[in-house]
């Protein structure tokens, strides 16, 4: 292994750096036009795949990129997989297979009433006030509350969204692993009492009916249940409300695709897709080489990290046309990465597609004439990016929200 098989290919870039929040996706952007496979030194070193293809071709490869040694830059210090995100096949084919059924469009159908409801109770205690902060206020408890309602679990959300918070800050600090495996056991120590009031007995309800389900024969062991029941409750939290925040900024400064969108719902879906491009919540994830290989002119090693930079592919020329341009009417509008590609694509995108309608349809019909009302503050972990504050302002009072169930519909 020579030094300059790494040093052709290096970039300065640094995912733990707190100022890249406010610069990320044109620092990307820029790193892919000079080097489209690079190798950062930072966090023990790792490969960034920044262009499209290689990101979609690394995440179909999983014999050749693996996920079992884990999916963060830098490694986390927890103690147990996160299922099926940490699983290679065929184990994780068989929880795939558990889980998503559940979380398809026409089996969420049921649920949309309720998010609908959860939105407007939401704004309620916000209404008179005229002014409020989207991202903290509004947004926050949405995603929490819609999962805890689907899978049946009934503490308060303030108590789930703090532990979910806590942990998957926790989970991006490397520096202090001690601090994550305190915040990993609260969660696990609150979630895993949820699991035992269901082992065992009759379904009632989501949880209840995957932690007593069988894989091939076998009821899951206490860690797979745990590990499984831990991403769900934790993996939709930061990433819907990072996509909230951002598509609600991008409605209130893109005011002809605001005008479109009032008149033309159907455009809504559109919305959503391009927004989701141009600002991926995940903006990477991480595997691991298991066996040597070439990608472009890199020469990759077993044991190496690689970064699967969803950001700077989202942005890439060759796949999508002036890239960085708001663009309702671009061709392949859902072809971007934000939720990944390949096995272990994400099994919440229905869901997140789902809260970002029902949220950007209770603005469009109940909050017409919103607007900012000052500076947004950006942010992000090693592998988040979005808004930590959106301040708005809007006419107070008025109407009670009226709760509107629709057909959902395909871009
Ligand atoms: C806008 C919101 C969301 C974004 C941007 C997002 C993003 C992602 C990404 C990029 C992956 C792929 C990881 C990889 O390739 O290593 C993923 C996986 C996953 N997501 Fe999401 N996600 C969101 C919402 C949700 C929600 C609401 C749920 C709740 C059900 C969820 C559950 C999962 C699970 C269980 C996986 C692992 C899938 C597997 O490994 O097979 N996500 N997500």
């Amino acid at each position: 292994m020579t030094d300059d098989r790494r040093q052709r290919h290096l970039v300065d870039l640094d995912n733990r750096r707190p100022e890249l929040a406010d610069e990320l996706f044109g620092t990307l952007a820029d790193m892919q036009a000079r080097c489209p496979v690079a190798w950062s030194e930072a966090s023990g070193g790792f490969w960034a795949l920044l262009k499209h293809a290689d990101v979609v071709t690394a995440s179909a490869d999983w014999e050749t990129f693996t996920v079992t040694e884990g999916i963060m830059i830098p490694p986390t210090g927890k103690s147990m997989p996160v299922i099926p995100a940490e699983l290679d096949p065929p184990r994780h084919g068989a929880f795939r297979k558990l889980v998503l059924p559940h979380f398809t469009p026409k089996a969420l159908g049921p649920w949309e009433a309720d998010i609908r409801r959860i939105v407007a109770d939401g704004f309620a205690p916000l209404a008179e006030r005229g002014r409020a902060d989207l991202v903290t206020e509004f947004a926050r408890p949405v995603p929490v509350l819609v999962i805890c309602r689907i899978l049946g679990i009934r503490s308060d959300w303030e108590r789930i969204h703090s532990l979910g918070e806590e942990f998957m800050e926790a989970f991006a600090d490397t520096e202090h692993p001690e601090r994550g495996r305190a915040a990993a056991q609260r969660l696990e120590a609150f979630l895993a009492e949820e699991i035992a009031a269901r082992r065992g007995r009759p379904a009632e309800d989501l949880l209840g009916q995957l932690v007593n389900a069988e894989i091939e024969g076998e009821t899951l062991s206490d860690v797979e249940a745990l590990g499984l029941v831990q991403l769900l409750v934790v993996a939709g939290h930061g990433t819907t409300v990072d996509g909230i925040g951002t598509m609600v900024y991008r409605l209130l400064t893109e005011p002809d695709v605001r005008d479109r969108l009032l008149t033309d719902r159907s455009l809504v879906p559109k919305m959503i897709e391009e927004c989701l491009r141009l600002h991926p919540p995940v903006w990477n994830m991480a595997r691991t080489v298991r066996r040597e290989t070439t990608l472009r002119d890199a020469e990759l090693c077993p044991g190496e990290k690689v970064m699967l930079a969803f950001g700077a592919a989202n942005h890439d020329p060759d796949k999508f046309d002036d890239p960085f341009a708001f663009d309702l009417d671009r061709p392949g509008l859902t072809q971007h990465l934000t939720f990944g590609s390949g096995r272990h694509r994400c099994l919440g995108e229905g869901l997140a597609r789902l809260e970002l309608r029902t949220v950007l349809e209770y603005l469009l019909d109940e909050l017409p004439a919103l607007e900012l009302d000052g500076p947004v503050v950006w942010g992000g972990h090693t592998n988040s990016h979005g808004l930590r504050s959106l301040p708005v302002r809007f006419a107070a009072g008025g109407e009670p929200a009226t709760v509107r169930i629709q057909e959902g519909g395909d871009v």
